[in-house]
């Protein structure tokens, strides 16, 4: 097998939000596809960067009262503290704000006007007259056209689904500024998708049959019949004030922030082709031997698989050898939700003190290489690695490793016990290829059912050859030796074999078989005779259910969504379902277990350290005082509400946060996403006084 040489990306995460768990679904399989090249002796390179430009991150950073630049530098460092904390092994993390991607920013733009790609056209567009700014769709709102919804996006309604154009809503209005937008003429920049030659080359690209087969379908219907054109030129220009790369010759005009994002791929590579010293251009040009993989998500597949691979190609770079689409995360059964503290990320994971690899474990075990969503259901999540990889697993080493330590002076038995090994075991040995046709094909589902199998049949060896008896019968000592030395060595085969997965557990595991790092080929052999191993030192715990209970406790908000961390960026067509709020209806009985009451607002103050909280302390009258943390700073001076009455629930069970105990909620209303910053405390009318019940 000649080595490869293999170029891996994972999307560029928006400078502007934290990482959680479904960011991770990529990165950790993305991860676990280049540390399985690596062991298996191939040039791989693993490059990301921050997605760092367009009109949400500069609102962000002055909301903040702080420059882009300064945003993209602090959220850089927390992205980098996340990965490394999940073990994401990047060769290289960049950012987009970069020279190198500039550079290539304007090479290909102007690669792409010089065949005649690029066109200027006079664009209608919504302005807004008190920010002075052209609006993204995603910022403005008004009624749906369809069915009249309030407070809808420009883009598409949550109510209805329906699709529309912004001009399109009634009574808009801007969510910056809340001002009426007017409609503008400006000059676009767009890039001809349409032209006959994009089509060609994308039929073409799609037909090679490298893609997966949904994403082969995806394109086949974007693309529509045979000489039909239903591609639409893509619109790669903003308006200033924008904050990204000016488009050379056009002052004032800026590069939409989709254009400069995949060229992050190449900006980040440079940046590592002059740190390595590799020749960036043995990885990039048109007839390149290199593969070029891009892991993403399922909404991102219209970015990567039609305009990319078409930007590529007319200005005369390769393009993508495949493009790796994954499903997205769902938390027992249903969306990620700030509310019931399923919208985990990835700093509270860690912060908690739950361990990185059994996330990496359970996700390898769920995913399979297609579209499909991947859910992590959490008892599942504890039984999965509690029973695998604590009880199956780690058992095998810490069954062995005591009578090699006590009785043979942590040596193996001083002869080959491949022969045993091969009476017993074979599958452990003789399975190699299949474990890496699973990584290979990322169906790691099917790889950790195998090597999980292996470990209980590895597991019915002990069961069968009671180490333990032959321990306490005389005579034995012996074959006590060569029972132990098999399950060292069936350890390490399986050690071998999730490395990819939970490297550090390896790394660990390698200390205590006193090993260099394990490669795939070292699958073909045991370890020699009397090798000498080192003190067991334990492993890995088990999963406590009341971790996670801490975990949703840490990430449930106690009010008001925070502003809501997509992208309004986002091509249309995929938005559909984000958002979306899934209400249940609920019997009178169950309304009745929740218990509301006026209180009247006692005390408010800051909270040292807590960025949307406010500590209240609410009279209930004769039902005595409570406190009680909101999230509602944003919104109001604490001294503007003491004295007044409000509604909160009253047997919410006390919540333990990081400033102290939060004793029930208040409520208020709020937009949906959050993004007005709009929050309106309820009031009773006059007459109402604490303590008296809400019906
Ligand atoms: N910045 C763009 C990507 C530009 S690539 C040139 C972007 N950023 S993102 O932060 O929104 O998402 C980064 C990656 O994480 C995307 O591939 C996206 O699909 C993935 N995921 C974000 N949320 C996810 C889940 N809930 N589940 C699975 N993957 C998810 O898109
Ligand atoms: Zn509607």
């Amino acid at each position: 097998m000649s080595a490869r040489q293999i170029l891996v990306t994972s999307a560029l995460p928006y400078a502007n939000g934290a990482i959680h768990l479904g960011h991770l679904v990529e990165y950790i399989q993305t991860d676990i596809w280049v540390r399985f090249q690596k062991m298996r002796g191939h040039e791989c390179w693993y490059v990301c960067a921050d997605d760092t430009h367009g009109t949400p991150i500069m609102l962000r950073a002055e909301k903040e009262g702080i420059t882009p630049e300064q945003l993209i530098a602090r959220v850089h460092g927390e992205h980098l503290s996340d990965f490394k904390g999940f073990l994401v092994a990047f060769d290289n993390y960049y950012s987009t704000h970069s020279d190198e991607t500039r550079g290539y920013s304007e090479d290909i733009y102007r690669k792409l006007q010089a065949t005649g790609l690029i066109e200027v056209r006079a664009v209608e567009q919504f302005y807004d007259p008190v920010k002075q700014m052209f609006l993204p769709d995603r910022f403005i709102k008004g009624e749906c056209p369809k069915c009249g919804a309030k407070d809808q996006y420009g883009d598409s309604c949550e109510a209805c689904g329906a699709a529309y154009a912004p001009t399109e809503l009634k009574n808009p209005y801007s969510a910056v500024s809340g001002a009426t937008p007017e409609l503008k003429h400006s000059d676009h920049y767009f890039f001809k998708l349409s032209d006959p030659r994009c089509q060609r080359f994308l039929r073409a690209w799609t037909r090679r049959g490298h893609l997966q087969p949904e994403a082969a379908n995806k394109l086949a219907e974007w693309l529509g019949g045979e000489g039909e054109s239903r591609l639409t030129d893509w619109d790669i220009s903003r308006d200033a004030p924008y904050f990204g790369f000016e488009i050379p010759g056009a002052p004032g005009k800026y590069f939409y922030v989709w254009l400069d994002a995949p060229i992050g791929y190449m900006g980040s590579f440079k940046n590592l082709c002059t740190k390595r010293g590799l020749n960036f251009d043995d990885w990039w040009k048109p007839d390149s031997k290199a593969e070029l993989y891009h892991f993403i998500g399922k909404d991102i597949l219209y970015f990567h698989a039609l305009f990319w691979p078409a930007e590529l190609q007319h200005a005369g770079y390769r393009t993508p050898t495949n493009v790796f689409a994954h499903g997205f995360l769902t938390v027992d059964g249903a969306k990620m939700s700030k509310s019931r503290g399923t919208f985990i990320t990835a700093a509270s994971y860690l912060e908690q003190g739950l361990n990185p690899e059994w996330l990496r474990y359970y996700f390898a075990a769920k995913l399979n290489g297609t579209m499909e969503d991947i859910d992590l259901n959490l008892d599942d999540f504890v039984s999965r690695v509690n029973s695998d990889l604590v009880g199956k697993y780690i058992n095998i080493a810490s069954r062995a490793a005591g009578f090699i330590a006590n009785r043979f002076a942590g040596k193996l038995l001083d002869e080959s016990c491949h022969d045993r090994f091969m009476a017993s075991l074979p599958e452990l040995l003789l399975a190699a290829e299949e474990i890496a046709d699973g990584y290979e094909q990322r169906d790691y589902g099917r790889a950790i059912r195998r090597i999980m199998a292996f470990a209980d049949l590895v597991n019915q060896y002990v069961d069968h050859h009671q180490p333990w008896k032959l321990a306490k019968q005389g005579g034995q000592e012996r074959e006590l030796h060569a029972v132990c030395t098999v399950l060292i060595n069936a350890f390490r085969l399986l050690t071998l074999y999730l490395k990819p997965v939970c490297p550090q557990l390896a790394r660990r595991a390698e200390e205590f078989l006193n090993l260099a790092p394990l490669h795939w080929r070292d699958a073909a052999h045991l370890l020699p005779p009397g090798h000498a191993i080192n003190p067991y030192e334990h492993l890995m715990s088990r999963i406590e259910p009341k971790q996670i209970e801490a975990l949703l406790a840490a990430n449930r908000e106690s009010l008001a969504p925070a502003p809501a961390e997509h992208s309004p960026q986002r091509h249309a067509q995929h938005q559909s379902g984000e958002g979306k709020r899934a209400v249940e209806q609920i019997g009178s009985d169950d309304f009745a277990k929740v218990d509301l009451r006026i209180a009247r607002i006692a005390a408010a103050a800051h909270v040292e350290g807590a960025e949307k909280l406010l500590r209240l302390t609410l009279d209930l009258g004769p039902l005595g005082t409570r406190q009680v943390f909101a999230g509602i700073k944003a919104a109001y001076d604490p001294a503007a509400l003491v004295g007044r009455l409000t509604v909160m629930v009253a047997n919410l069970a006390p919540r333990k946060m990081k400033f102290g105990v939060s004793d029930g909620m208040v409520l208020a209303a709020s937009d949906p996403e959050g993004k007005t910053g709009g929050l309106y405390l309820l009031s009773p009318d006059s007459g109402a006084t604490p303590g008296m019940q809400v019906k």
